[in-house]
């Protein structure tokens, strides 16, 4: 029901459409996000063990509580300032605050005594959830929900942060047909999406490529891939709201190099649907999750264009080793555990922890940190 009708709608803004067409990412737009119909706007347990897709805090407190660790480091780089603010975007059920909140008070109180905590989160249903989930901190902590436009430019000393946002902002999908860059439009026939050529929406799509160093027209005939520019005005956006700090962001992806590989000759995108995957966005409109990686070179090139300065990128797995995965993963191994119950609490805590460094899963993302005004420092105590 919830999926015809949403497709009713996008039809309607198809033929509202003077070209009688939307662009895929006007229809990823709708797809996921339109406020009543669209697959975020109503929290029905999509992610997590039984839903759709898992992230890394679904897998335990260990993956929030090595970022706490990270933000402590921030912290200190940064002089310790207070208020320092954690804004955390796309924070979905709230698991990641929770786990970041409850360890930054209980081993790091002279942190949490200056944190600020702020969500930047689109999903109406995900913030009830949120608030319920963080009602605990309500006496003890500020935690504010806000969009980005509502966060003054240069406010913020401290550090923004995602788990898995960019890959599920929209994109523009392009081809190449006849030696020429042509994007994606999304049409209706006979009741059934269909997909239209055409020449590029707008400009910034061969912008993007020469920004990422990628020279597009030289890929083969029918190669198809995706372009984020919501991620660049994303950037942009909090780059502006930055006064001092860091902006880390965890995400599947690549740098663009290995992104728009000819042999990736039909892009990134991933559907998910009660934990099985597919290509077909035009399945299951509204109940299902649309996904593409990230490209990376884009947000590190966008960013020095917005004055930030790129200080790592590495992978989850090598970036949680780092931070005291792999002290976590030995003393797990010399717990004495005495009933059964204590050995399937450790044998799930291990497997949890080999997901999250996993090389071919979770451990294979990116992780990029961005910074702004902490250079040199960043450098001596990194
Ligand atoms: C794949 S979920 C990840 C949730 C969580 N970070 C985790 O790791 O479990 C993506 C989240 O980003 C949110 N989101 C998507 N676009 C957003 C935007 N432009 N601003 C804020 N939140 C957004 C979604 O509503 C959802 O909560």
């Amino acid at each position: 029901m919830n999926d015809r009708s949403l497709c009713h709608l996008i039809s309607q803004t198809i033929q509202q459409n003077p070209h009688q067409r939307i662009t895929f990412a006007e229809y990823m737009e709708m797809a996921l996000y339109h406020p009543q119909l669209g697959y975020y706007a109503a929290n029905h347990g999509q992610i997590g063990a039984r839903g759709d897709f898992f992230t890394s805090p679904h897998l335990g407190q260990d993956f929030g509580e090595l970022l706490a660790e990270q933000f402590v480091t921030l912290w200190r780089v940064l002089g310790q300032p207070k208020p320092f603010t954690l804004v955390e975007m796309g924070a979905g059920q709230g698991l990641l605050s929770h786990d970041i909140l409850s360890y930054l008070q209980r081993y790091h109180s002279d942190c949490f005594s200056c944190l600020q905590y702020v969500i930047v989160e689109r999903s109406a249903a995900f913030v009830v959830e949120q608030k319920h989930r963080l009602q605990l901190w309500h006496s003890s902590l500020q935690i504010d929900w806000r969009s980005l436009t509502e966060i003054d430019p240069n406010s913020i000393t401290g550090c923004f942060f995602s788990n898995e946002l960019i890959d599920a902002f929209p994109v523009h999908l392009v081809t190449i047909a006849h030696q020429k860059l042509q994007e994606v439009y999304v049409s209706d026939r006979d009741q059934a999406f269909i997909e239209i050529l055409d020449q590029p929406s707008t400009s910034r799509l061969t912008d993007y490529f020469n920004l990422v160093g990628i020279d597009i027209l030289t890929y083969p005939e029918g190669y198809r891939t995706e372009v984020n520019l919501a991620a660049l005005d994303w950037l942009q956006a909090v780059s502006d709201r930055l006064k001092r700090g860091f902006i880390l962001t965890i995400d599947y992806g690549y740098p663009a190099a290995r992104y728009y590989n000819s042999r990736r000759s039909q892009g990134t995108l991933q559907c998910y649907h009660q934990h099985s995957h597919h290509n077909n966005p035009y399945l299951h409109v509204g109940t299902q999750d649309i996904t593409a990686h990230v490209d990376f070179t884009a947000l590190e090139r966008q960013g020095e264009q917005c004055g930030l300065e790129n200080l790592e990128f590495t992978q989850q797995g090598l970036f949680l080793m780092r931070l005291g995965l792999g002290d976590r993963l030995m003393s797990l191994s010399q717990t004495e555990a005495k009933t059964a119950h204590d050995i399937q609490t450790v044998i799930r805590r291990r497997d949890a922890i080999h997901q999250l460094i996993n090389p071919m899963g979770l451990g294979g993302f990116g992780v990029l940190l961005q910074g702004k005004q902490v250079g040199s420092q960043w450098v001596t105590s990194g």
